[in-house]
């Protein structure tokens, strides 16, 4: 078969240290003929390290050229999500696009909408899906071993960790603060456990208390002045059939631990905890609590970069789609919206 050909738009730190490496990894079934960056000098030297045939600073240019890409890894800022999205599925193209999907609802559900119009497969890099862990606690639920889960957890809380670099703390570039950048990847998973619903009611809050102080963390120092985000959010998620999910992010937060990413995900017939993996269930009328300690730790970009090619060449896989896309985004903006309120 021959080789689908991959364009990555935006050479930053994912292109670079994700996405371009676990493409390469993938040379029996896609090679990457071109690098588009608003920079022409960097996304020459970043095609250069890579040995990638073409560089460009105009995404235009590269869908106008006699090689034309099949496939966008779309590794831009936030706010340039949707704009070239929209461009590389106007031009026939598959899209991996970054995290979130987009700036707000509208934009993610025209996104899905041209996907699907198109036959296009557009696909989310929430990797995070493809964890040791969390795939295995996937399939342990698709086998009906948690029974039906009423309610979720889920947590990414860091003390200290507002990045003192790049457009993190800057609204218009970003959308957002911790939610946007950490609290989306959990609240995917949890979505994706309880069949990617529309909430009926969302009550959340946000803060910028430690934010706005200013100061220094695991993540440099940053300042003050230009912090127009918030840095934590907690939101309660109510959806119709009585199942529930309790979020919780934060940039900077006083709590104990550094960082901690988890999921609590409690069904009628067992329970899990996600990092480390643990279920909670009842084994013929005993308390059983089932630790695992040989999971080997999957490479979350690969299997997700995997995952993407799988439904371009017309497989299954779990991976973040178009439409669960919209939902999430439209999750978002609903959760502060309501923090707003
Ligand atoms: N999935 C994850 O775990 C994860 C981790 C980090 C970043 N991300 C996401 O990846 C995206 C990029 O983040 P990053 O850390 O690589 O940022 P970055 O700032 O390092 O890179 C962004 C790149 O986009 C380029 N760019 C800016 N304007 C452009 C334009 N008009 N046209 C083309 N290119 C342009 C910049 O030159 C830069 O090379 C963000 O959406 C971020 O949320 C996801």
């Amino acid at each position: 078969m021959a080789l689908l050909k991959a364009a990555i738009i935006g050479g930053g730190h994912i292109a670079n240290q994700n996405h371009i490496p676990a493409l390469k990894a993938l040379n029996e079934q896609v090679e990457i003929i071109a690098v588009c960056s608003r920079d022409i000098n960097k996304a020459r030297a970043l095609a250069n390290n890579h040995n990638i045939p073409f560089a460009y600073d105009n995404a235009g240019e590269m869908f106008n050229q006699e090689q034309k890409p099949d496939l966008i890894v779309n590794c831009t800022a936030n706010n340039l999500h949707y704009a070239y999205t929209m461009q590389a599925l106007e031009n026939g193209c598959h899209v991996l696009c970054e995290k979130p999907p987009a700036m707000n609802a509208k934009q993610a559900r025209e996104m899905a909408d041209l996907a699907k119009l198109k036959g296009l497969v557009l696909a989310y890099n929430f990797q995070r899906r493809q964890s040791s862990e969390y795939a295995l606690l996937k399939r342990y639920q698709n086998e009906g071993q948690l029974g039906g889960i009423y309610h979720i957890k889920a947590t990414y809380l860091r003390r200290r960790g507002i990045p003192g670099w790049g457009n993190f703390t800057n609204k218009t570039i970003q959308g957002g603060g911790a939610l946007i950048d950490l609290g989306v990847h959990i609240l995917d998973l949890a979505l994706d456990l309880t069949n990617y619903q529309i909430p009926d009611k969302i009550v959340a809050n946000a803060y910028d208390f430690i934010g706005k102080a200013g100061g220094k963390g695991l993540k440099g120092v940053w300042d003050p002045s230009k912090f127009e985000v918030e840095d934590a959010v907690f939101a309660h998620l109510s959806f119709p059939n009585n199942v529930s999910i309790s979020l919780s992010c934060s940039f900077a937060l006083n709590t104990k631990e550094a960082e901690s990413v988890n999921l609590e995900v409690f069904g009628n017939k067992g329970g899990a905890i996600l990092n480390p993996l643990s279920i909670h269930t009842e084994i013929a009328g005993e308390l059983a609590d089932i630790h695992f300690s040989h999971l080997e730790q999957a490479d979350n970009q690969l299997q997700n970069t995997i995952a993407f090619l799988d439904l371009v060449s017309g497989k299954q896989s779990n991976i973040c789609n178009g439409e669960e896309g919209a939902v999430l985004q439209e999750i978002v903006e609903r959760i502060y919206l309501s923090a707003e309120q």
